[in-house]
């Protein structure tokens, strides 16, 4: 008997990571977004702008929710690089996303310490309550299931990362009173260490 759960590199996150980009609508950042970006540019000699780039694709995904092909020019064109280049970044991090997701994505590690202490076990319990296969959204657009590797939290596996944030040890059972605490209570409901540090609940 394995405890490791099927390898199935053909669905959820990785699918879609490999799948080319839409092309989307043309893409400029909005005067506030340009402006934080300038800001963040500012740190940068000049020839090495293109060090900034995971900050200029969140700065694309918070404003319009994925990063399309559109904008991976424009955002290869503000930080002095090749589309290429940006693309490479894009489909190495899941982080970003090529495709629309909802308005929060639920992130299941299933690498190995995770998928020993039961991460199949809180996919499965998260596609029941939701309603949702890894790679789905949710018809009221609010969720999008990923399966996703480590997430940097070993030591508190199972972990799960629900937008920028983590929540630590999920049970398979917990896992309906973690969606009733999204909805109630946002960030709040989620276990993530650096949230007690940093009091960040949303
Ligand atoms: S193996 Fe799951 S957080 Fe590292």
């Amino acid at each position: 008997m394995s405890f490791h759960p099927a390898m199935d590199y053909g669905r959820g996150r990785h699918q879609s990571a490999r799948a080319l980009p839409e092309e989307g609508e043309p893409f400029v950042y909005t005067a506030e977004n340009r402006a934080t970006l300038d800001g963040i540019l500012a740190h940068y000699p000049p020839d090495r702008r293109k060090s900034a780039v995971i900050a200029a694709l969140y700065l694309v995904q918070r404003q319009q929710g994925h990063v399309t092909r559109q904008a991976m020019r424009h955002v290869a064109e503000v930080i002095g690089c090749t589309p290429e280049e940006v693309e490479e970044v894009v489909s190495f991090y899941t982080m970003f996303y090529t495709r629309p997701v909802g308005r929060r994505v639920i992130q299941v590690c299933r690498t190995l310490s995770c998928a020993l202490m039961g991460a199949e076990r809180v996919t499965e319990a998260l596609t029941e309550t939701l309603g949702v296969r890894p790679g789905e959204t949710d018809a009221a657009g609010e969720f999008t299931l990923v399966e996703v590797e480590c997430l940097g939290a070993c030591d508190r596996a199972p972990v799960i990362g629900v937008d920028d944030h983590w929540h630590e040890c999920q049970r398979p059972e917990d896992v309906r009173a973690l969606i009733d605490g999204l909805r109630t209570k946002g960030a709040a409901a989620l276990t993530g260490c650096h949230l007690r540090v940093a009091g960040d609940t949303e």
